[in-house]
């Protein structure tokens, strides 16, 4: 009879996990994807303009810290130059950005 219980606490705990994974999901898709891809390869109109970087490459997220995930999405990138190349993202609330931070680790292999 103990079996149960436990049971119903990994289904508790299952449900949290992936409605945490579907908002950060939903907020990619809604907000990220347009020029990042929905895979995060950026092979995007938006991305071709852009330069944008292949977020799904090791590589690529090997030079950036989830601090500086967090900064991009909340202030925005700038170039060299100063020139705006993603803004900073309207509409999400610092916990949707802090989601949003492991989603951005999983896009790589
Ligand atoms: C308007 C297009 C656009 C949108 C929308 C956009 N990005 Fe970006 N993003 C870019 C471009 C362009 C770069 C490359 C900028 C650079 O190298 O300075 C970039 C860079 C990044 C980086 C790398 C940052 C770094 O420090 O190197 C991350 C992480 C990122 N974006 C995450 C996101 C997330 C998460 C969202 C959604 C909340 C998002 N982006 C929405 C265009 C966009």
């Amino acid at each position: 009879m103990k079996t149960i219980p436990r049971l119903l606490l990994l289904a508790a705990a299952t449900t949290a996990l992936s409605l945490h994974g579907a908002d950060a999901a939903a907020s990619w898709k809604q907000s990220c994807a347009k020029c990042h891809g929905p895979d995060g390869k950026g092979d995007t109109k938006m991305g071709h303009k852009l330069g944008i970087l292949d977020l799904s490459d090791p590589k690529v997220q090997a030079k950036f810290t989830d601090d500086d995930v967090f900064k991009a999405v909340k202030l925005g990138r700038t170039d060299a130059s100063g020139k705006t190349t993603m803004k900073a993202i309207e509409g999400l609330s610092d916990d949707d950005i802090k989601a949003l931070v492991p989603f951005v680790r999983s896009l790589k292999p």
